[in-house]
């Protein structure tokens, strides 16, 4: 059986630089990759090129063998939904509004029914946004837009969501809640990558860690299987000392000079 993602080789260049250098990888259903890497590593790249955004220089990415280069618009969305790092609104479009584009794949939001409604009601409670649908989104905080973004994503029901830092505006409380919350997504049988610079979080959380470093993978494993003091000098650049308890990883983290 095709795996949900299936990433092959793939090179990416933008600009003059290579961003992504031979990269394989497949995701299951039911994973929670998180992946991490120093700024610049090619990760906004990798999920874009998953996303079918970029298209690579070489090599393919597949979506239960078919390549999501040759899926139309509607068909990846109901396969993938895709949140990017930056979410700019410049529009006086309500929260809900921003959701409810979500439901794209279905058909929304020129037409709705009631499925479409359940989704969006539901995506917003998810993501802790239910009391900012009828606010003007050019008018949230960058935290609660981030939560309105990430029903969007949320709201297409997709068996993959590639989330790009979905928790980098977040308050502490709201981090640990979209943690456990697209945990409980993956639990159900859905997959989610998802870009993170927090290694705790990521450790405690995600079932799976992809490492890159300048356009490389650099490691891939739970976090038990591949953090270690070296891999963090590596990936880094930091002297790191991890302490392991049942909920994960205690890191200490130092700067090198
Ligand atoms: N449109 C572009 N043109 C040229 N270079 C680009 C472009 N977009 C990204 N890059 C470069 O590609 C590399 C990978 O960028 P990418 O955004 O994937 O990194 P990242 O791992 O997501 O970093 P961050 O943690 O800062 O979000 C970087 O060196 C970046 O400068
Ligand atoms: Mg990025």
């Amino acid at each position: 059986m095709s795996a949900l993602l299936s990433v092959q080789h793939i090179s990416v260049t933008l600009g003059a630089r290579q961003a992504l250098k031979d990269i394989s990888l497949d995701v299951g259903a039911g994973e929670f990759v998180g992946l991490i890497g120093p700024n610049g590593a090619g990760k906004s790249t990798l999920l874009k090129t998953a996303a079918g955004l970029i298209q690579p220089d070489g090599g393919a990415c597949w979506n239960y063998g078919k390549p999501i280069s040759a899926l139309s618009a509607q068909e990846r969305a109901r396969q993938l939904s895709y949140l990017p790092q930056a979410r700019p609104v410049f529009w006086s479009v309500t929260a809900r509004d921003i959701v409810a584009l979500g439901r794209f794949a279905y058909g929304a939001p020129l037409v709705e029914d009631s499925r479409d409604e359940e989704a969006i009601v539901r995506a917003l409670a998810d993501a802790g946004a239910t009391h900012l649908a009828t606010r003007s989104a050019a008018e949230l905080s960058g935290g609660e837009l981030a939560r309105v973004h990430l029903a969007r994503a949320l709201a297409g029901e997709t068996p993959l969501l590639l989330a790009d830092e979905p928790i980098a505006a977040l308050d502490p409380a709201h981090q640990l809640g979209v943690m456990k919350l697209l945990q409980s997504k993956t639990k159900e049988g859905r997959s989610v990558i998802a870009a993170l610079h927090d290694l705790t979080l990521a450790a405690r959380y995600c079932t799976r860690l992809i490492v890159l470093k300048d356009g490389r993978l650099l490691a891939d494993g739970t976090a038990k299987e591949i953090l270690s003091p070296d891999l963090l000098k590596i990936a880094f650049d930091v002297g790191a000392s991890i302490d392991w308890t049942e909920k994960g990883a205690i890191l200490q983290l130092e700067p090198l000079t």
